[in-house]
């Protein structure tokens, strides 16, 4: 990444905020928050049109940062765990709504990151197309270096943190 500045300005908001700091106690793969997740897929994404004119860097960051703001613990077995793939990111995108008000672009550049395991929520702008190619990205790497490294399965919402 080459404007860190610009990165900064645009990220600033929703890192500082208490309701993203509830990131840091959620997890993505092994011991990898859904923080650091969050912000490598920002990261990425940023690197890689932050030189095109063509995309809304607002949005990229914003959508990436908030793309997995589902909000709980999804290793837990049982429903959420079983469907988490095909429904987070609709309530990450509604949770995003709600708490930092993005934009309908930006709600969309959330609902689909998941595709094409979400088959009928194909990306509609090219931010989108970003985010979901970053994301598939860093999950890999994650999953890679974490193999076989645990967390504690406890959900925010039983922590008193939400
Ligand atoms: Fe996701
Ligand atoms: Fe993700």
């Amino acid at each position: 990444m080459k404007d860190t500045e610009l990165f900064g300005r645009l990220s600033k908001d929703i890192l500082e905020s208490a309701s993203f700091a509830v990131c840091k106690t959620i997890f993505s793969h092994g011991s990898i928050s859904i923080y650091d997740h969050s912000l490598a897929v920002a990261q990425l994404s940023f690197s890689l049109i932050e030189k095109s004119p063509a995309f809304d860097k607002a949005c990229v960051v914003r959508a990436a940062l908030l793309h997995d703001f589902f909000l709980y613990e999804w290793h837990i077995p049982g429903k959420r765990y079983l469907f988490h793939g095909w429904r987070h990111p609709a309530i990450a995108a509604k949770n995003a709504r709600q708490i930092f008000g993005i934009s309908d672009k930006e709600y969309s550049c959330i609902r689909t990151h998941m595709w094409p395991w979400t088959l009928f929520h194909p990306p509609l702008y090219l931010e989108g197309w970003v985010i979901s190619l970053a994301d598939k990205i860093v999950a890999m790497r994650e999953a890679l270096l974490c193999r076989g490294k645990r967390h504690s399965l406890v959900d925010p919402h039983s922590r008193g943190l939400l």
